[in-house]
């Protein structure tokens, strides 16, 4: 991809991303920190890993727009599950290490942009997407094509079947994130709605916007 056109998409995405915190933005890619990116296991071409499992990131837990920031810096974004073989290893991750929750990229369009979509309605069903490479998800009350469950949690803290988003009805603030919790709910690992200021660990998985962006501006670099 041409670098300009690469700026101009980080630059909408920016813009997007600031919707609900006023000046904060996208991270660019550190030509540097993607050469040595943490590569904690590989899948179908993408290079994965939990923060937890990162020396320098262990004990941190992060806003969404900060993790995706902490992921972007090393040419990653916050992880995305197009399928069930790739959200079972996730799943699978976080139960072998007893994670209690992380981000993933999943996000509501709920911000400017998202207006007059009516592809996009209702919100709570059709309105979510990956903000690692722009996906939709599948509608959330449906199994996703060519998987065997709905990887939307059955209850929460409503103890309704997820995305609910509940802080909301505590108090107005909505839950425009998708994080995996760990049985939070007894209800095992499974996807929630969640407000996107709370602070989790994250896990990356490479970006192949972001290393074709570096890989074009920096010859020879080995990513
Ligand atoms: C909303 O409620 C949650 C959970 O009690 C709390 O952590 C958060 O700070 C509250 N936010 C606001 C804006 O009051």
């Amino acid at each position: 991809m041409q670098a300009w056109l690469l700026v101009a998409c980080a630059a909408a995405l920016a813009t997007l991303a600031v919707a609900q915190k006023p000046g904060r933005f996208l991270s660019l890619p550190n030509p540097q920190k993607c050469a040595s990116r943490p590569k904690e296991f590989f899948y179908r071409g993408h290079n994965y890993f939990y923060s937890g499992h990162v020396p320098a990131l262990a004990n941190r837990k992060v806003d969404w727009l900060d993790g995706r920031n902490i992921c972007r810096e090393y040419c990653m974004d916050l992880v995305s599950m197009e399928t069930q073989e790739e959200n079972n290893l996730i799943f699978k991750l976080i139960q072998q290490n007893d994670v209690p929750y992380i981000w993933t990229s999943g996000r509501l369009c709920d911000f400017k942009g998202c207006e007059n979509r009516k592809d996009l309605e209702p919100k709570n069903i059709f309105g979510w997407f990956w903000s690692a490479n722009r996906e939709k998800l599948s509608p959330t009350t449906q199994i996703p094509n060519g998987w065997g469950y709905n990887p939307w949690s059955q209850t929460g803290h409503k103890k309704q079947r997820q995305p609910d988003n509940a802080e909301f009805d505590i108090n107005g603030t909505s839950e425009s994130c998708l994080s995996i919790l760990n049985n939070v709910y007894n209800d095992g690992i499974a996807w929630h709605d969640v407000a996107c200021y709370h602070e989790k660990p994250i896990v990356c998985e490479d970006s192949d916007e972001l290393l074709n962006y570096v890989a074009s501006t920096n010859p020879g670099l080995r990513l």
